[in-house]
């Protein structure tokens, strides 16, 4: 079996995956997100592999070659309808509820005065937030109308295409920290808290990871909140309420773990492999639906040579079998990391 392994820069989690695949001498190779050219209607060149782990660190470098590699017929994990889901909060929020998963109550507004009806609406504080981000950036608790009004015109008037829609979630007042689960298929296999002063328990805003047991409760919620989106590898973010019930904030489709195995004592990399190994050996039915209308991974038929990936393989990363490499610009505003 040949794995891809789609990815930017190389983060420490790559580096976790690389190792895992290393030590159990897997076949795989690394596929350079910055040097790749899709050559359409092409798809020979990608052939040769039975799975796609994609690790890109952008949004929509993610969105458009998961499309493109399902497409041609590649097993993707995840698949293109999970990342469409859980790469935008407002398409999670719907999938969480549309499967009845309890997660914060959300308005989704078009114009600044509906926007400000809609958080009077909730009542103070509410979480202003873009519907495609991460890391917690450009998120807002807004506690007053004072503070509505300004960051509503300001949005309106600066923001970007992202910002044009409003999306206002109720504020939950959760203990000094959320907490972040991992979810491998229907197993949820550990679980951090994210403790923090500030009301942003990102662990890319300085959060402390601690072990959190997988209770029955949470491993219900955060395999439902999984399946909902798709199922696949999935980190979900979970809120404590102040009557001790659990909410799904948010599903991630391209997790990062670094922070996560020393105090969980999991070691997330080898799962990732595992399942990955499982969808590449057809035994897995990947779960979105996009995913389950998908033909056999093999391209039938004659097909142009096109110019496929920008390959290296091994940790060593030699170039090989003269399958072309573009160099481009990374382009800072493509550039969305996500999910930490
Ligand atoms: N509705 C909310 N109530 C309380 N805290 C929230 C709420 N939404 C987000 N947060 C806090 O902000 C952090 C980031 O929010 P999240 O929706 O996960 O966005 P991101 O994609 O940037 O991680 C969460 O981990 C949590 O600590
Ligand atoms: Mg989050």
């Amino acid at each position: 079996m040949r794995i891809g392994v789609l990815h930017s820069r190389i983060r420490i989690e790559e580096k976790l995956i690389i190792e895992e695949l290393d030590r159990r001498g897997l076949d795989y190779e690394m596929i350079d997100d910055r040097a790749l050219i899709f050559d359409l209607p092409g798809g020979r060149a990608w052939e040769r592999y039975d799975v796609i782990l994609e690790r890109c660190i952008s949004h929509s470098r993610a969105l458009s070659a998961l499309k493109i590699l399902e497409v041609l017929g590649l097993r993707c994990v995840n698949p293109y309808a999970v990342a469409e889901v859980c790469g935008d909060k407002l398409n999670t929020t719907l999938a969480l509820v549309a499967a009845g998963v309890p997660t914060p109550r959300v308005k989704v507004a078009f114009t600044p005065e509906s926007a400000l009806a809609a958080i009077e609406e909730i009542g103070y504080p509410v979480v202003l937030k873009p519907a495609v981000g991460s890391w917690g950036r450009l998120l807002a608790r807004v506690q007053d109308r004072d503070a509505a009004e300004a960051l509503l015109e300001h949005k309106a008037t600066l923001g970007t295409y992202h910002h044009s829609i409003f999306y206002i979630q109720e504020y939950v007042p959760k203990p000094g920290r959320d907490i972040r689960s991992f979810v491998v298929d229907d197993d949820t296999i550990c679980a951090i808290y994210r403790s923090s002063e500030h009301w942003l328990t990102n662990t890319a805003r300085g959060a402390r990871a601690t072990n959190c047991p997988v209770t029955p409760e949470i491993q219900e919620i955060s395999v439902a909140a999984a399946q909902a989106c798709g199922g696949g590898i999935l980190a979900v973010d979970l809120l404590e309420g102040p009557d001790g019930r659990i909410l799904a904030n948010e599903v991630n489709y391209t997790m990062e773990f670094r922070n996560s195995i020393a105090p969980t004592g999991v070691n997330i990399p080898a799962r990732v492999v595992d399942y990955v190994l499982s969808v590449g050996a057809g035994r897995q039915a990947l779960g979105a639906p996009a995913s389950r209308s998908l033909p056999s991974h093999r391209c039938d038929g004659p097909q142009p040579d096109g110019i496929g990936p920008a390959t290296t393989s091994g940790a060593a990363g030699a170039a090989t079998d003269g399958i072309a490499a573009a160099a481009s610009m990374e382009s800072m505003e493509d550039v969305r990391p996500r999910n930490a």
